[in-house]
């Protein structure tokens, strides 16, 4: 089962036992933490086989007033409530396309939805249907730990020559320190180009906080070596990392991982090659640079999909991303043999946590004129974040490429 704390921060000093231990349990949140607190409110029960017709009746008394987004890792009974769905970049994008509706209801994680509140109107608002559903990966970075590695990299004599590339998987004062510090967001669908637009405009990139996405970017699709990356753990004094070291690299990774990605290996590529014979496997690029070494096919949700899409008749896949998609795509392609690359990965326990439950309490709360679980980024914060998010924005689409 996929933790909601990574073992990392819970042997942090930042996060108490027992507040780690009620996070584990769903309750309870943490202050500094990108992660949310419990769902306000009496929610309807999970048994109530009226939930599906209660969340179609909300949204249509809502009408237009309500636009409702959905990542590809949501639960079946939410996603077919969304009127878009999508990737991270996708949802980013599409976020601000409906000016007209007064609340959008994000069916994603906490980091989406303040993108979503940075990137819309003032007059519009974001609801997250669970405040709990947070990102561990986003976590692994905070803003005090990140304004100390700047602090380490100007010691060091290069935070001049560093560009700040984040992955959209960030808390907002994460964004907005890159904003402020001449950065970019990114996200799994387009971290090549942003990380050839920040070597245009420095030597250096400070990639947060997701090691991997980073480094199997760098390498497979800018041609840097391992040897160009070095790993900056913010629970070490300097990064762990001497100031030569931070001098001669090119990327300097911040140790994050997504506790899901994480968990697929490079035996269980090989193994699933013995098991099915033909198999292609695709993997997102989360997964670790071993992963992504032996498998067929990298990239994002969206490329995955298409990918899936697009495949003939009879082809066997093995896709390493989140079980809900997975399930969803096989579902949805009788015709082709879909597997699960691993099966003792689950699901994204924070992003399952939008369930119809939650979703029917959200709606019914708004029709009732009362807005619960609203998702705000205080506009100091966001006008920086803005600006990265906006750079984002304006790099030329494309997609991760692939690997045959
Ligand atoms: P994408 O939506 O960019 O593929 O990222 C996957 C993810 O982990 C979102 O939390
Ligand atoms: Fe975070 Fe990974 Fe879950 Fe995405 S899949 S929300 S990166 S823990």
């Amino acid at each position: 089962m996929n933790s909601y704390a990574a073992p990392d921060e819970i042997g942090s000093p930042e996060v108490s036992a027992t507040a780690a231990a009620l996070l584990l349990l769903g309750r309870g949140s943490d202050p500094d933490s990108e992660r949310g607190v419990d769902c306000p409110g009496e929610l309807p029960a999970a048994s109530d086989p009226n939930l599906v017709a209660r969340a179609w009746a909300a949204k249509r008394a809502l009408g237009d007033r309500v636009f409702v987004l959905g990542h590809h890792y949501q639960r079946d009974e939410v996603i077919q409530f969304a009127d878009v769905t999508g990737d991270s970049f996708k949802l980013a994008r599409d976020a601000a396309a409906r000016p007209e509706a007064d609340y959008i209801v994000f069916c994603g994680v906490h980091f989406m939805a303040e993108s979503a509140d940075i990137l819309t109107s003032s007059q519009q608002q974001v609801i997250l249907p669970d405040l709990g559903a947070g990102c561990s990966m986003a976590d692994m970075a905070r803003g005090n730990q990140v304004l100390d590695a700047w602090d380490v990299l100007g010691e060091a004599g290069v935070a001049d020559a560093t560009i700040p590339v984040t992955y959209m998987n960030s808390a907002a004062d994460i964004k907005g320190f890159t904003g402020e510090h001449g950065g970019v967001i990114c996200t799994s669908s387009n971290a090549e180009r942003a990380l050839r637009w920040a070597f245009e405009q420095g030597e250096k990139v400070l990639f947060l906080p997701d090691e991997h996405l980073g480094r199997n970017t760098a390498v497979r699709q800018l041609g840097l070596s391992l040897e160009d990356c070095v790993l900056y753990n913010p629970l070490k004094p300097n990064g762990g990392l001497t100031r030569e070291q931070l001098r001669a690299a090119k990327m300097i990774l911040w140790r994050g991982h997504c506790s899901v990605h994480g968990r697929f290996t490079p035996a269980q590529v090989d193994k699933v090659r013995e098991r099915v014979p033909g198999v292609r496997v695709i993997v997102h690029p989360e997964c670790t640079h071993q992963v992504v070494t032996k498998a067929d096919l990298v990239g994002s949700t969206e490329y995955i999909i298409r990918t899936i899409e697009a495949a003939p008749a009879g082809s066997s896949w093995a896709i390493g991303t989140e079980l809900n998609l997975v399930r969803r795509l096989a579902n949805e392609h009788p015709d082709k043999q879909i597997t699960f690359l691993e099966s003792t990965v689950c699901y994204c326990a924070t992003m399952n946590r939008i369930d119809l439950p939650h979703l029917v309490h959200s709606l019914e709360s708004l029709v009732q004129g009362q807005v619960i679980n609203r998702i705000t980024v205080d506009e100091s914060v966001a006008q920086f974040a803005r600006l990265a998010l906006d750079r984002m924005l304006a790099l030329p689409e494309m997609v991760s490429s692939n690997r045959d």
